[in-house]
């Protein structure tokens, strides 16, 4: 049985009904979320800060803008919160005005097999991984050679990070690399991911992150595009 069921998942963030969002809940913590805030607090490994962003790691670190950059992403399309069906998901837009503006190549995480499209199957089988501690098998490994920063991203799933991302980052040799960290969410924040990434990305350092609503990356692509000068100018 389900330790975290797709029922409770609805319960605690307030999805029963592809509705407003305002003051949804995590999985894993209650927070309001304001898109794009950045703090300027570390919190090294700890709860994230209250305005829905965190810097996890060491020390501020400059993010390239280079060629030597890779934008390294987890999305989903098809049927999601909020926003309908989509034919590219909601991390996938930033991850792309991200790539665009900075130069970076871009990788997208992507699941052996392929999620459900309809959303309530999809948190069905995403919260069984989640339960059982699954690292599913990759379409394809990511390959970090001859990069220097990574801008990684992925959306909130059941308060955490989506399997995939960690089947992976646990991976891969991250001695050396700045991790620049993104992520949507329909309410969560980013819900300590951040630090979570820090954490298992042993040897890298990982700057301030962006955290953003999937519906704003939808569906207002120039308060997302703002969002992201404002994050990468703070980066640079
Ligand atoms: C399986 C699943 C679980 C989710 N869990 C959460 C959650 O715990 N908290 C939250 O705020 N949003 C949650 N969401 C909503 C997504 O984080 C949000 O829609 C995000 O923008 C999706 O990004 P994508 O289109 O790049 O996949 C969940 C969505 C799915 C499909």
């Amino acid at each position: 049985m389900n330790t975290l069921t797709r029922r409770r998942f609805l319960q605690i963030t307030g999805l029963s009904t592809l509705g407003a969002a305002t003051g949804l809940a995590g999985c894993s913590e209650s927070r309001n979320a304001t898109d794009a805030s950045i703090s300027a607090s570390a919190s090294s490994g700890g709860t994230p800060s209250g305005d829905a962003t965190s810097k996890p790691s060491t020390s501020a670190a400059p993010a390239a803008s280079s060629g030597t950059s890779l934008v390294l992403v987890f999305s989903r399309a098809g049927e999601n919160y909020g926003v309908g069906t989509v034919e590219v998901g909601n991390t996938m837009v930033l991850a792309r005005m991200i790539a665009e503006k900075t130069g970076a190549d871009l990788f997208e995480i992507e699941r052996a097999e392929p999620y459900p499209d309809a959303y309530d199957a999809c948190c069905d089988e995403a919260v069984d991984e989640k339960n059982s501690g699954a690292r599913p098998e990759l379409a394809e490994m990511p390959n970090l050679s001859g990069y220097d920063t990574v801008y990684l991203g992925f959306p909130c799933w059941w308060g955490d990070m989506p399997m995939p991302v960690y089947t992976a980052i646990e991976a891969l040799d991250w001695g050396g690399k700045t991790i620049c960290p993104f992520n949507t969410h329909a309410g969560s924040g980013e819900a300590g991911m951040f630090a979570t990434v820090a954490r298992k990305c042993a040897g890298a350092t990982v700057t301030s992150g962006l955290t953003m609503s999937g519906t704003t990356a939808q569906n207002d692509r120039n308060t997302a595009e703002s969002q992201i000068d404002n994050w990468l100018a703070s980066l640079s």
